[in-house]
């Protein structure tokens, strides 16, 4: 019926806005699936730790395949039936995270091929809406190393990135599923960092950048977010923004 899907590089605070609207959600009587990529199913879950394991070293084109493989199990196991039952999807990162990571951040393969491997794997789904929580690279790695940090409240709220001012240290910005938190403090990669986190900043800067275009190539699907606003005022704009297609979706 609705999907709803949320993108952003590691450490961006996606994921707790995910559960935060699943359970927005719930509270309202609507019965969200929420799946994260790569994962939701058996297979998809057995590539993530494929995937994500630091020893293992993996071809881009490869990884590219892989990610997409597990994707092609999710769609086809739970995504779509979920949809032509009339559910609300949510899904922490869908085919834009394989855009910006390997088409972006490893540099591998044109714009229309990538569209093309989304369109199989997806069997032509799109997001209705994709939530794109930015945030300077820098700023995420910190998050990673030492603990994830919610900006301080005083923050200017809007929905669009500009203007860097300092971040406050409330550890309400936690990642709730704790999944790749790191917990060491100082430069490099903290012990708990996963595959991908252990890349370094320029491979983050042109994810962030490959985001970037992908939200201005489409505008009416995706919504651009600060994430260095707080994680309250990111759940209010990104519900407030749910209501509104929710309401788009009925008056139709
Ligand atoms: P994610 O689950 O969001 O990370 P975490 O739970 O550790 O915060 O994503 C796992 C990693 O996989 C993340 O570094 C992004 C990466 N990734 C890709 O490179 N390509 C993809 O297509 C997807 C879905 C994820």
């Amino acid at each position: 019926m609705l999907l709803l899907s949320f993108e952003g590089i590691d450490g961006s605070g996606k994921s707790t806005q995910a559960r935060l609207l699943e359970r927005y959600l719930r509270d309202r009587g609507r019965d969200p699936l929420l799946v994260r990529e790569p994962g939701g199913t058996e297979l998809s879950e057995r590539v993530r730790t494929l995937l994500l394991q630091e020893d293992l070293a993996i071809d881009p084109l490869a990884e590219m395949l892989l990610f997409s493989a597990a994707r092609a199990q999710l769609v086809a196991d739970r995504v779509r039936p979920a949809l032509q039952a009339g559910r609300i999807v949510l899904c922490d990162r869908f085919y834009d995270s394989t855009t910006a990571y390997q088409g972006g951040g490893r540099q591998l393969a044109d714009p229309d091929w990538l569209n093309g491997l989304h369109r199989r794997v997806t069997q032509g789904i799109v997001p209705d809406r994709t939530y794109l929580i930015e945030l300077p690279p820098s700023e995420a790695q910190t998050r990673r190393t030492t603990g994830r940090t919610d900006p301080s409240s005083a923050h200017r709220a809007g929905a669009t990135s500009s203007g860097a001012t300092s971040s406050g240290a409330d550890p309400s910005g936690a990642d709730p599923s704790g999944s790749s938190s790191g917990d060491a403090s100082g430069a490099g990669p903290s012990p708990a960092d996963d595959r991908m986190e252990t890349e370094d900043h320029r491979f983050y800067r042109r994810v962030a950048d490959a985001y970037a275009r992908l939200a201005d190539a489409e505008p009416e699907r995706f919504l651009r977010l600060d994430g260095r606003n707080t994680v309250d005022h990111l759940h209010k704009t990104i519900r407030a923004d749910v209501r509104s297609l929710l309401k788009e979706k009925t008056d139709r």
